[in-house]
C-alpha cells in the first residue's frame, strides 16, 4: 500500500497531468512541508470522514471483488434507480458520476460558454471555477456578505449582466461552513435571469442542523433550472470510491449525462446500493456523532475566547488572530495537518472535524502554536 506521504510526493506530477483533482490538488497547495512528518499524522485538511465506508458497504465491496473481470454494465440501471429513489426522484432526473466533481464538471461544460460565465462567491469550492478556466470560460467571483453568506442578489446581477451563465452556490459553503438560508435560496431560484442555470452543491448538507437550510431538491422536483450536486464522499465516508450525483429536470439531466465519461466502478456502485438500503441507520448516528464533536470544538474555542465562524458542515473556520499560514506551516510538524489557505480570509484556519481523539490532538497542537 502506498503511504500517504509517498502518494503526496507524486501529487505534483499528477495534479499537473490531470484536468481536475479537487481536494487532493488543493491539499498539495496547502503549504505543508511533507518531509519529516510524524508517522501518526492526523489529517484534518480535506474534509474527509474518519469513519470510512459503512460496514454494509464494505461487505458488499468485498463480495464484488472476485467478479471484477466483467464490466457489469447491465447492473447500473439498478444503481441509478436506487440513487434516484433515495431522494424521491426518477432515474431521468439523476446523473451519477465519479464523485460530485464529475457532475459539477459536466454542469460547467454544458451551461457556461465563451460569453456565459461561471458565477460564484469567493471563497468557495474551487473545482467548478478551475474547470471553467480550463475550458476557457469566463469566471466571475462576487464578494460575500459581512456574515460570510453568499450575496444572492449580486450573483443574480452578474448573471443578468452577462445575459446568462451558470451560478454555482455551495450550501453549506466550503470553506466558510456558512449556509444560504431558505429565503435567499428561494429568492435566487425565483429571480434567475434569462439563460441562467443554478447549480447548488450540497456536498455537506447532511451535516447542517439549522432549520434555516433547505435542500434545493424541491426546486428540481418543480422543474426549475436548478441542478443539485450530491456526493458519497462526505457523510458516507466514501471519498476514495468516487461516487456523486446530480439531480435536475430530465432535459438538464440529459445534457449532463451526455458529457459524463463512463459508468463508475462496479465495486463503488455496490457500496452505494448497500449504503442506500440502510440509509437512515447510517446517516442518523453519523450526523449525531459529528454534531457532538463539532459542538465540543466550538465550546473549547469559546472557553479560550477564540473567534470562529459558526459551523454548519464537517469543518470549521477558526480566526487565528494573525495570518493562518503560520499555523498551516507549523502544525504538520507537530502531527496535525489543517486545511490550506483561503485568501482573502487570511486569518482563518479551516479544520475538518475528525474523531474525538483527533480533535483532542488538534486542540493541543493548535493551542501550542497559538501561544507561540
Ligand atoms: C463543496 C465540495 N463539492 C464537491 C467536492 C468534490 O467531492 P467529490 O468529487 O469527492 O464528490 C468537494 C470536495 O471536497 C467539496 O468540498
Amino acid at each position: 500500500m502506498i503511504s500517504r506521504r509517498a502518494f503526496a510526493r507524486r501529487l505534483g506530477a499528477a495534479a499537473a497531468a490531470t484536468r481536475m483533482l479537487p481536494e487532493m490538488a488543493y491539499a498539495q497547495r496547502a503549504a505543508v512541508d511533507l518531509a519529516g512528518l510524524p508517522p501518526d499524522m492526523v489529517w484534518l485538511n480535506a474534509n474527509e470522514n474518519p469513519l470510512g465506508p459503512p460496514a454494509v458497504s464494505q461487505v458488499a465491496m468485498r463480495e464484488m471483488i472476485p467478479a471484477c473481470n466483467r464490466y457489469h454494465y447491465q447492473e447500473f440501471g439498478e444503481m441509478y434507480a436506487a440513487v434516484a429513489r433515495s431522494e424521491g426522484l426518477s432515474p431521468a432526473q439523476t446523473v451519477v458520476g465519479a464523485g460530485s466533481s464529475e457532475v459539477l464538471h459536466t454542469a460547467v461544460d454544458a451551461f457556461t460558454s465563451a460569453t456565459r460565465p461561471l458565477i460564484a462567491v469567493a471563497p468557495t469550492f474551487e473545482g467548478p471555477a478551475e474547470v471553467a478556466r480550463a475550458l476557457g470560460r469566463p469566471v466571475v467571483l462576487t464578494k460575500m456578505r459581512e456574515d460570510y453568506s453568499a450575496d444572492v442578489r449580486k450573483l443574480a446581477e452578474e448573471a443578468d449582466k452577462a445575459h446568462g451563465g451558470l451560478i454555482y452556490l455551495c450550501n453549506p459553503n466550503n470553506p466558510t461552513s456558512t449556509i444560504t438560508n431558505r429565503a435567499d435560496l428561494d429568492w435566487l431560484v425565483n429571480n434567475l435571469p434569462a439563460n441562467t442555470t443554478l447549480v447548488v452543491d450540497e456536498a455537506y448538507i447532511h451535516f447542517a442542523e439549522t432549520p434555516e437550510i433547505e435542500s434545493a431538491l424541491s426546486y428540481v422536483r418543480q422543474g426549475k433550472d436548478v441542478i443539485v450536486a450530491r456526493t458519497f464522499s462526505k457523510i458516507y465516508g466514501m471519498a476514495g470510491l468516487r461516487v456523486g450525483f446530480a439531480a435536475a429536470k430530465p432535459e438538464i439531466a440529459a445534457r449532463l449525462a451526455a458529457l459524463r465519461i463512463n459508468v463508475i466502478s462496479i465495486v463503488s456502485a455496490r457500496a452505494v446500493v448497500a449504503a442506500l438500503a440502510d440509509r437512515e441507520n447510517i446517516l442518523r448516528p453519523r450526523r449525531a456523532s459529528f454534531s457532538r464533536t463539532r459542538r465540543e470544538l466550538c465550546a473549547w474555542l469559546r472557553e479560550r475566547g477564540l473567534k470562529f465562524i459558526e459551523p454548519n458542515a464537517n469543518f470549521a473556520m477558526i480566526d487565528c488572530g494573525r495570518n493562518a499560514r503560520e499555523f498551516i506551516g507549523a502544525m504538520p510538524r507537530l502531527g496535525v495537518a489543517p486545511g490550506r489557505p483561503f485568501p482573502p480570509l487570511d486569518n482563518l484556519l479551516r479544520v475538518t472535524i475528525g474523531t474525538d481523539a483527533e480533535m483532542a490532538k488538534f486542540r493541543d497542537v493548535f493551542w501550542k502554536v497559538y501561544k507561540g
